[in-house]
This record gives structure tokens, C-alpha cells and sequence, in this order.
């Protein structure tokens, strides 16, 4: 019997993948999971087309043409940029030249930076993961504020599969830096990046969600922590979670900022609700928390199982 992992292997390093009946059938369903499609074997068969048995065929997911895209945009869009200024270049550089082990980086502004260059790295590949794979569905961000991660996704939706839509929600009140309106900065946060705009629910989550989720989820970002009160922000990734999850498709990823575990990272736990929400949530589930390094801040996913 072939383990999901070596028929995961065979199907993207092999062109032509050959297995009895019996197997064909066995593993069939793992395969229908991952986004493979299946369809009647034509008469002259195509060689990028697996041969499961003699009447099935299983279609590797297509990648389109732009799975050479470029990801440089994740450090330098925006207020991204943490480059080095040429003044502190020069001392790097005389730092360097004096064998001192030590070099000036810029600090994060954590007023206007929601999200670390590690973090956004972390949601290109896992964006780009389940849009290359076709798991079924539609992006959702609960929490877009000005649109910079919402930009992220539209990038990589634009390059990966500009077929999928990508839905935002925001109640807008959160101003922070924004001076006028956060929806319009939202806006032209995506002309500046070139990008076509989201579909914008503007509200309290507690009014658009469930009703204006889409059925089918591929892929959510959770991002409501704005500081306050820790119980409350619990209850409120806990409603989220609990809507996004049940229109999760099989093999879809959602993504929850702020999700810190101590014992695994020594990142700033700035809003421990989240982890709180997640603890509960996933107790009664088959899938948990995966933590990814996320630099300054931290965050975490989970994969949705098949049920
Ligand atoms: C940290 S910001 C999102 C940042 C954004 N994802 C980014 O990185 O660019 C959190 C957002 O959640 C929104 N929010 C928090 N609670 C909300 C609620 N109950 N309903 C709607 N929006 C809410 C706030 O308005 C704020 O814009």
C-alpha cells in the first residue's frame, strides 16, 4: 500500500503514475483531498496525465503561468522596507571593517507595522500552497484594517489563481495611524500595489459573519486583535473560528495572527487571547495549532481535515 506521502511524491516528480485497481481505489479518496482532480481517460492519453487504472485519470493540479512569481514585494511594499539608510550602511560598514561582531539594524515601528517580514513569507507560501494545489474555495481576511495583508493575498491570488476572490471584513473604526478614512486608505493601498480591490464587508463581525462568508473557504486570515480586554478578544477569535471552520474545505488553511505559545517562542504575546480562543476551540477537534516563526510577532495555523 502506497503511504499519502510517497503518491504525493510520485504524482509531482512523475509525469506518467501507474498502480493497480485495488490500490487505485484505496487511495483514490487521499488523493481527491489533496486537489487532484479525476476524470475518464480519453483515447489518446495526454503524458501529463496520471494513469490511476485503465478507465480513471488523475489531473495534477495546473499551475499557471506565473509559478516563477517573485515575492521581493513582501519586503519592500508599503512602510515594508526595513533596508539599511545609506548613514547607517556607512557605519555597518566601518563596524564591519573593525572586526566588531556587531551591525545596526532599524527597529520595527510596531504602530504602523502589523506584520513582519517573516510573517508575511509564512502567508505567501501558505496562500500560494493551497491556490497551487486547488483546494476548493475562497480567500477571506476577518480583520483587513488598512489592506496590507488583504494586498499580500491579492498578489498572490492575482499570480496563482486570479479565478478565486478574495473577501475582506473590517468594522473600519480602528484608525491608528490612518488619519481619515481606513476603508478608502484601504483602496489606495490596492492601486498603489496594482492590484484589483476585494470585496469589502464593512461591519462588526458579529453582523457579516456567518451571513457574508462565502460557502467554501480555501484560505482565512484571522487578524482582529487590537489590544483590550483578553476575555472579550477570546470570545471573539472563538465566533470567527467557529464560523470560518465549518466552511473550510478539505486541506484548507486558515491562519491566526497573534497566536503565541511561550514554551515554543520568544516572541511578544500581545494579544493571548487568541492562543485562549484556539486552546478551547481545538479541543474537541482533530486538527491543532502549527507555530510559525514569525520574527518580532508570532502566529500560527491549523490544515483542515477531511471529516
Ligand atoms: C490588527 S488589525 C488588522 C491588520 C491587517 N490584517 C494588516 O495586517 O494589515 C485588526 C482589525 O480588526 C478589526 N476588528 C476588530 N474587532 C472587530 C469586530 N468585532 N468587527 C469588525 N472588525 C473588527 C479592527 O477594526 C482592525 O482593523
Amino acid at each position: 500500500m502506497l503511504s499519502s506521502t510517497s503518491l504525493r511524491k510520485s504524482l509531482t516528480e512523475r509525469r506518467l503514475f501507474r498502480c493497480s485497481t485495488n490500490e487505485s481505489l484505496v487511495i483514490l479518496d487521499k488523493i481527491l483531498k489533496g486537489g487532484f482532480s479525476i476524470h475518464e481517460k480519453p483515447s489518446d492519453c495526454d503524458p501529463d496525465l496520471i494513469i490511476m487504472n485503465t478507465d480513471l485519470l488523475v489531473e495534477r493540479p495546473s499551475m499557471n503561468s506565473a509559478t516563477n512569481m517573485h515575492n521581493v514585494f513582501l519586503a519592500e511594499l508599503f512602510d515594508w522596507d526595513n533596508r539599511e539608510s545609506k548613514m547607517v550602511g556607512r557605519v555597518n560598514r566601518i563596524l564591519r571593517r573593525c572586526h566588531v561582531r556587531l551591525q545596526i539594524r532599524r527597529a520595527m515601528n510596531f504602530y504602523t507595522q502589523m506584520t513582519t517580514v517573516e510573517q508575511r513569507i509564512n502567508m505567501y507560501h501558505l496562500l500560494s500552497q493551497v491556490l497551487c494545489f486547488g483546494v476548493n474555495g475562497e480567500v477571506v481576511e476577518l480583520g483587513c484594517f488598512e489592506g496590507k495583508t488583504a494586498v499580500l493575498f491579492q498578489k498572490v491570488i492575482q499570480g496563482y489563481a486570479p479565478e478565486r476572490t478574495l473577501h475582506v471584513y473590517d468594522s473600519f473604526r480602528m484608525k491608528a495611524h490612518v488619519k481619515g478614512s481606513v476603508k478608502e486608505k484601504l483602496l489606495g493601498n490596492f492601486q498603489t500595489a496594482a492590484t484589483r480591490p476585494p470585496i469589502i464587508h464593512e461591519g462588526r463581525f458579529q453582523d457579516t459573519v456567518p451571513s457574508q462568508l462565502p460557502d467554501q473557504i480555501c484560505f482565512a486570515h484571522i487578524d482582529c486583535g487590537q489590544g483590550g480586554d483578553v476575555a472579550r478578544h477570546k470570545q471573539l477569535v472563538l465566533f470567527c473560528l467557529e464560523h470560518v471552520y465549518t466552511r473550510m474545505t478539505p486541506s484548507a488553511v486558515c491562519l491566526l495572527m497573534d497566536y503565541c505559545d511561550r514554551s515554543l517562542v520568544g516572541a511578544w504575546d500581545c494579544n493571548p487571547g487568541v492562543k485562549l480562543a484556539c486552546d478551547e476551540f481545538f479541543k474537541e477537534k482533530s486538527e491543532s495549532i502549527s507555530v510559525l516563526y514569525g520574527g518580532e510577532y508570532c502566529h500560527g495555523y491549523f490544515r483542515k481535515n477531511a471529516t
